[in-house]
């Protein structure tokens, strides 16, 4: 592998689960911009939302407020229906990440086929496109995803990390050198790769020292830990571990 400098990771923090609490009881707390805007005053690179069919957390005026209340580029995540597709062109965010949805599931599982799917997507990509919204795709780290996305014109891909955070020992470390390998044929293919979903500050590091990786998107961890320690202190914990994990290896540093 082509060895490269490593390009300064962003942290998109995914604050769907603040408005799953703010759900379970119907009101207005706790409320998603308020999260938006705490990600944005501890140095978030960018707030990622999903926008379900079933709206069980963001719903659609939270994004409207989401975009008014902060300056940080809004990365949609969004299944590939004519419903979303039309939200999407309606609210303009900076990003739209096209993943599988289904409604039984509890999150987003596996990545979306977009070998499979090419002319079920290609539509979407290039509407999406044309409104001068960058599309991603969140796919398996699977040569042949790479390959469809590449075909599909999208300018980003997510790398889905749910095995490798699901994953122990060889599994693991199988699974982190498959995440390394997609990310370095992403770049080699023109594709920015970002890689989220199931990272905690536990498992991060080696995603982290990935050094084609541009952007991680994290959540679930991060609103739960939010409970406990606050928003920024999970923010800013994460990002400290990211940075580290990112810093040249220096005499006395632990490997
Ligand atoms: N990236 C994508 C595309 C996702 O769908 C999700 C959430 O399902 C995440 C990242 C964040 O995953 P998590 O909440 O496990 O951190």
């Amino acid at each position: 592998m082509v060895s490269i400098a490593p390009v300064r990771l962003r942290l998109g923090v995914n604050i769907d689960h603040v408005a799953t609490i703010r759900n379970a009881r119907g009101g207005a707390h706790p409320d998603p911009v308020r999260a938006a805007q705490i990600v944005a005053e501890v140095g978030g690179d960018g707030i990622t939302a999903h926008l379900r069919e079933d709206r069980r957390h963001i719903r659609d005026e939270d994004l409207i407020r989401i975009q008014a209340a902060t300056n940080l580029p809004l990365n949609l995540e969004m299944a590939a229906t004519d419903e979303m597709l039309a939200i999407a062109l309606r609210h303009r965010p900076h990003a739209a990440c096209i993943v599988p949805e289904r409604r039984e599931e509890r999150t987003t599982e596996g990545g979306l086929d977009a070998a499979g799917q090419h002319n079920r997507l290609a539509p979407i990509v290039a509407q999406l496109s044309d409104a001068g919204i960058r599309v991603s795709l969140f796919i398996a780290p699977d040569p042949r995803q790479i390959e469809a996305a590449m075909q599909l014109g999208a300018p980003v891909v997510e790398l889905h990390t749910g095995e490798y955070a699901h994953a122990e020992g060889e599994a693991r470390a199988a699974e982190l050198a498959r995440l390394g390998d997609m990310a370095a044929l992403a770049v080699h293919c023109g594709i920015e790769p970002h890689a989220g979903h199931g990272l905690t500050y536990e498992n991060v590091q080696p995603i982290a020292a990935i050094p084609h990786l541009a952007e991680l998107n994290i959540g679930h961890y991060l609103i739960g830990e939010a409970i406990f320690v606050g928003l920024e202190t999970a923010v800013r914990t994460m990002r400290d571990l990211m940075d580290d994990a990112r810093a040249p290896a220096s005499p006395g540093r632990g490997g």
